[in-house]
Parts: C-alpha cells; structure tokens; sequence
C-alpha cells in the first residue's frame, strides 16, 4: 500500500493503477471511496474481496461528466435531469436501469446501476484519468464506520489497498443520498448528505422506501450498520443510569448540558450546525474508538434535514447493542 498526498502526479499515477485493474481510495466531499474500474469485473471484485463486504451489495459507479450517465444507464423520468442538472456535482446517488455495458457483479445481479459525480477535484480528476467510471463503496470494512480521512482508511484498509490518495478531510462527512428513480416515482433508499426537503422542494413528494432487513437493496438498510467497535446507545437519563461508574465517552451534539465529568467527551457542532457535526461524526467515533472507554453514549439530534441522515446511522449504531 502506498499512501500518497493527491498532487496531480500521484492522481496521475492513481489512474494507472485503476486502468491496470488495482484498487486505490480517494477523496470525495461525502466519505473516502474504495475505488476500481467500475465496467472491469475483476477489479470491481477486488472490492468485495477488501471490503469483506457480502456480495449482494451493489456499487456506486463515480462518473465525472454528464455524458458518461448515458453510457451506462438509461431512463424515462424526466425528473432525472432535473436532479442532475440541480444536484450534481454533489452527494445524491440515482439508481436507474442499467445498460448492458456495466457488470453484474456492479449492481449484484439488479437491473439497476447507481451512479453518482461527486463534489471533489481529486476524485473527479482521478475518474477523468482512469477514462472509465469507478465502483466505489465507502473505504471501510464491513460493517465498520465509514472513513472521512486517509489516517481511517489506513486503519482500516491498509494491506487491502494498492494507492490510498490523501485529499483531507471530507467536506460532508456522510454518504450521499440514495433516489430509485423508476419511469413515474421515485424512492428515497437512503438519506444522506443532500436534504430530503432540497430534493422535495424540485421534484415533489418522495417515497420513503420499506426496510427489507432480510434482502435489502442498499446496505444503509441493514439494521446493525456503521457500527462502531465500542458499544454505542443514545444518551438519556436511563443510558447514564446504566453505565454508571464504568468509563464512559459521551458525544453531545451542540453543548455540554450535563455537569458531571466523563471519560471522554467531545461536541459535534458547538453552533448547533448540522452540517457540521455531519461532517464530525464519524470522525469523532473513530477517536472513540481508540479510547480507552466502556460506552459511546450519543445525544440524539432532531430528525429535520441533515438530521434524518445522522440519526438513520445513529439507530442503526445503536441498534446492535439493544
Ligand atoms: O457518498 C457515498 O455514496 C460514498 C462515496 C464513496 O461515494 N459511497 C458509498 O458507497 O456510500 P456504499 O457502497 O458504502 O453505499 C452505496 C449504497 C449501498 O447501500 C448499496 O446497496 C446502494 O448504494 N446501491 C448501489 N447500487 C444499488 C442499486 N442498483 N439498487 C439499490 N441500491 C444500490
Ligand atoms: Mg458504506
């Protein structure tokens, strides 16, 4: 593995390593990508492979012009155009029926692609060099917490990795929102760094789609997701109560409210901002993680904009420790 800032050269050099079939994590404005050629089916395997991922899960393909959207997918929905002429570049991921060109092991077996241009020079430049879209979940193991700095893919990915191009630290810091658009509707597949309201307020009424735990369509629908390795449970009088006299870390979201001292704690946007303490939060909990705590106790925060998408991986974090 080499770890590289992303100067024009190593993205350069990045690209090759794409072309030649290699795997290499880069930037983008929502969290750091595991990338392959995304219409090579053995690089795209290589992902899964690193990731430890189960291969029902489909990849996002990264594209860098507009252009590309219609070599590999194809639609009727009028409002797909809309979207991307509004939202991207930026963190909205579409899912359209495929064309025949992308690989099955891509979309596991759908007949849908997802395909999104992400809001970041480095990774537009990278997909524009290795002349074909890139497959890219988020740099992470299975199950584990999403990456919003090169140091968390190296923690994670190290051995498992060709190139891993250092861009800092993501602007976003949560996924991009995932839209099934079908010829008349489309779903909500899970929320992300752009608002559900922005979206509504171009296109109208967007239907939330159902969790199907057992077969899910997007691994955001797993109910024990973005978990991290200590346990995590909303804070509240009855969390406080039960950790009582262990270490515990706790992560408020816009101001200390509690007088007591604890083991560790930290703020995700002492302005109240979401944005903020989105771009925080995973960050945060990888820093937990590497303290020497028994709990992650987390304040919730209200389910309106950004909020939807934080407390979607907040539950789903917390979920696996009820
Ligand atoms: O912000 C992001 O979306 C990041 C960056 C790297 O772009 N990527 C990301 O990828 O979060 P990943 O693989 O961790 O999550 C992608 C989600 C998965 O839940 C996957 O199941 C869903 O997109 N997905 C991909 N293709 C799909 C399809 N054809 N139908 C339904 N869901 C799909
Ligand atoms: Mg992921």
């Amino acid at each position: 593995m080499q770890l590289l800032e992303a100067n024009k050269k190593n993205i350069a050099f990045a690209a090759e390593v794409i072309k030649n079939g290699g795997l290499v994590s880069f930037p983008t404005e929502t969290v750091y990508g595991l990338g392959a050629d995304g219409l090579n089916p053995i690089a795209s395997a290589k992902i899964f492979e690193a990731k430890n991922r189960p291969s029902f899960n489909p990849l996002i393909l990264h594209i860098a012009e507009i252009e590309t959207l219609n070599t590999i997918a194809e639609w009727k929905n009028p409002n797909v155009e809309k979207l991307i002429k509004k939202f991207w570049p930026g963190p909205l991921t579409l899912v359209l029926p495929k064309r025949e060109i992308v690989p099955e092991l891509v979309t596991a077996g759908n007949p849908t692609v997802a395909v999104r241009m992400p809001d970041h020079k480095v990774a537009l430049e990278l997909i524009r060099q290795s002349g074909t879209p890139i497959a890219a979940p988020s740099a992470n193991r299975f199950g584990q917490l999403s990456p919003t700095d090169a140091q968390h893919v190296v923690k994670q990915l190290k051995n498992k990795v060709d190139v891993i191009l250092n861009g800092g630290q993501c602007s976003v810091g949560v996924e991009s929102t995932i839209l099934e658009i079908t010829d008349d509707k489309i779903y909500l597949l899970r929320h992300g760094g752009l608002i559900l309201e922005e979206i509504e307020a171009l296109v109208g009424k967007i239907i939330i789609k159902p969790h199907h735990a057992s077969k899910p369509n997007s691994p955001g629908q797993l109910m024990f997701h973005y978990s991290p390795s200590i346990p995590m449970k909303f804070l509240s009088e009855a969390s406080l109560g039960e950790f009582k006299g262990k270490n515990i870390g706790v992560i408020f979201f816009k101001n200390k409210y509690l007088k007591e001292n604890f083991a560790f704690e930290k703020i995700l946007s002492p302005t109240g901002d979401l944005r903020e303490a989105a771009a925080n939060l995973f960050a945060y909990l990888h820093e937990f993680e590497k303290e020497k705590i028994d709990v992650i106790l987390i304040e919730p925060v209200e389910e309106k904009g950004l909020g939807s998408a934080i407390m979607d991986r907040l539950k789903k974090a917390t979920n696996k420790y009820k």
